[in-house]
């Protein structure tokens, strides 16, 4: 019998098992703040809220994966791969049939307001790339596409990033604040991917890519939507009057877990001891 917490042999794997816990916990504190009556006044928008904000975590963490298992050399982290995209597509596909519920299951009114809001036009398509990608995360749709035209499906995720972004800042009313830290995640994890090496380098790169990715997603956003001056916004980088600021934040989030991953590169090295890593499977290796 086969469970989500078993590895290919059929073996228990905590990691697979911790993926899984850490998936199904926001869920389950959501339901409960639901049922409590801790929602109010509008249960169905907190609810659209919640899911979107796990569905964005989970899509970049997924997106982060492979530059985190390379950073890190924790080979394992394969093992969780698929089910942290899969648990990614499931939140955000829950996030739109909230919002289908929200418009009381009217999927006239749902198709047009896609159509008219240009942030719920992105959300869509990112949603059906994903479905997509979804769909061919089995073993047998990996034999059926071949290894090359699986992986280059799969690496759209960096583009359903991109679009999921641009729908988290549109819809940021007042603060953008956690989707220019998004920006500068999917940066981190563009630049990590881009330039391979553990040495001084590639980090530093990554930690760069960051805080200006971010930073200029920020300025851009309230350009474009709020008509402030992008010079003034990327100034403020710069003024610690108010403690730092979201892209500043989203720098010190990846100095933070580089520092980690250096430590467990030397943790790595000393049990492995030079040996090469194996062989992978081609739903491992992608994107
Ligand atoms: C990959 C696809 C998607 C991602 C990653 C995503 C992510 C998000 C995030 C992070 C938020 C903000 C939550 C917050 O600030 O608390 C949000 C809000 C929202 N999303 Fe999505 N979403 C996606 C697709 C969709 C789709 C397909 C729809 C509906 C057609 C949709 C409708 C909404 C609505 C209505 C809001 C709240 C807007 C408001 O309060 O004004 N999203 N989404």
């Amino acid at each position: 019998m086969f469970w989500p917490w078993h590895d290919r042999r059929g073996r228990f794997s905590r990691l697979k098992a911790l993926m899984l816990a850490g998936l199904v916990a926001p869920a389950l504190v959501l339901a409960g703040q639901w049922a409590a009556g801790a929602l109010q006044p509008r249960p169905l928008e907190e609810i659209i809220h919640g899911t979107g904000l796990w569905g964005i975590r989970f899509l970049l963490l997924s997106l982060a994966l492979t530059p985190i298992r390379r950073a890190a050399q924790y080979a394992d982290l394969l093992l969780i791969r698929r089910m942290l995209g899969v648990g990614a597509f499931l939140w955000l596909a829950a996030h739109f049939l909230f919002y289908v519920g929200d418009q009381a299951f009217d999927l006239g009114l749902v198709a047009r307001e896609i159509v008219g809001r240009f942030y719920l036009t992105l959300g869509t398509v990112a949603l059906v790339v994903l479905l997509a990608m979804a769909a061919t995360s089995t073993d047998g749709m990996v034999r059926r596409l071949g290894a090359r035209r699986w992986r280059g499906l799969h690496r759209l995720v960096y583009g359903v990033g991109v679009l999921a972004i641009v729908h988290f800042f549109m819809q940021s009313k007042a603060d953008p604040g956690e989707a220019t830290i998004a920006a500068g995640i999917w940066c981190w994890a563009m630049a990590r991917r881009l330039i391979s090496g553990n040495g001084v380098v590639a980090p530093l790169v990554g930690i760069v890519a960051t805080v200006a990715g971010a930073g200029i997603a920020e300025a851009l956003f309230l350009y474009f939507l709020r008509n402030v001056d992008p010079a003034r916004v990327l100034a403020a980088n710069l003024d610690f009057t108010f403690g730092p600021r979201p892209a500043l934040w989203a720098g010190l989030l990846v100095f933070g877990a580089e520092v980690l991953f250096s430590l467990r590169r030397y943790v790595a090295r000393q049990a492995r001891g030079g040996s090469a890593p194996g062989r992978r499977h081609p739903v491992d290796s992608a994107a």
